[in-house]
């Protein structure tokens, strides 16, 4: 695998594989992978000709600049890991190379931004990441970008923007990749305490709990809700937020007429962790909810 810095230097790794009309995959990333980045890149590894794993901690999509200073960074590791996953071109641009001095554009999806992860992490978090999204789509041109369902806002916001600028690529949405016990992976992870680290269980244990009362005939998205707080209370866990909401829109849902994602937020001290189900109607007694915790790859 080559590490390339600039934009033009991408565009000469690629230019090969375009002119031989091969596809290309886009894994975009912030670093610090983990086995969710990696099942992003063995995917694209084996739907495309070549795959490329962007590596850059894009400070516009950070409200909080202790957020940005905290996040980890370990580019050597990550190198080694997306070699091994199967990537061909690692990209790492610095921020200069990103937002290089003069540069005033600003891509800003409407809407599906002003709720939960836009209202909680401030306006500029989702228009940091359209921004950043489109320009790693504009300099990498890929035929495939792979994101991971963990960030289902940040997907519903990617395939609206592509989807508005009529951008020709497909985006492939991934499953959550969690450990053994339902913890989501995240790079977040790594900044819990043993003590933190057994509280965060209790974000599977609301999605648990929402799914179990989904499967036994629960369509009030107001009892569904009370399940998943009552799941995060037993732990000592205080949500940001626990919502129903509509996959496509993220708009509330009143009740499970139809597939909906219980997404929620918290904080285990210093650590903001989100996560996410799917909730599929069921008929009373006939549990067939999938369980999240086993949605491992
Ligand atoms: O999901 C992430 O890691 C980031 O938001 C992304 C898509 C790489 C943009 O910086």
């Amino acid at each position: 695998m080559s590490t390339v810095r600039t934009v033009d230097d991408l565009r000469s790794a690629l230019a090969p594989a375009r002119r031989a009309r091969q596809t290309i995959g886009l894994v975009p990333t912030m670093g610090a992978l983990h086995e969710g980045h990696l099942s992003l890149i063995r995917r694209a590894r084996a739907e495309c000709d070549v795959v490329v794993v962007s590596l850059f901690v894009n400070p516009a999509q950070f409200d909080e600049r202790t957020d940005l200073d905290r996040y980890p960074r370990s580019e050597r590791r990550d190198v080694d890991l997306a070699t091994r996953a199967g990537a061909d071109v690692m990209f790492a641009p610095s921020a200069d190379e990103v937002y290089p001095p003069g540069f005033a554009t600003a891509v800003e999806v409407l809407g599906v931004t002003d709720r939960l992860e836009g209202a909680a992490r401030g306006s500029g978090h989702f228009r940091g990441v359209s921004t950043v999204v489109t320009k790693l789509l504009g300099m990498s041109m890929p035929d495939v970008a792979y994101f991971g369902q963990k960030d289902a806002q940040q997907v519903v916001v990617i395939r609206r923007l592509v989807a508005d600028l009529n951008l020709a690529l497909r985006i492939q949405v991934c499953p959550t990749v969690r450990e053994p016990d339902g913890l989501a992976m995240s790079s977040r992870n790594a900044r819990l305490s043993p003590e933190e680290r057994a509280r965060a269980l209790a974000l599977a244990d609301a999605l648990q709990a929402a799914c179990g009362r989904a499967g036994e005939g629960e369509r009030s998205a107001g009892a569904l809700v009370d399940a998943a707080r009552a799941a995060l209370s037993a732990r000592g866990v205080e949500p940001e937020y626990v919502e129903l909401v509509d996959p496509e829109t993220f708009e509330p849902c009143e009740g499970l007429a139809r597939e909906a994602l219980l997404v929620l937020a918290v904080r285990i001290g210093e650590t903001r962790l989100i996560d996410n189900a799917i909730l599929r109607p069921s008929a009373v007694g006939t549990p067939r909810q999938p369980d999240p915790r086993k949605a491992i790859v």
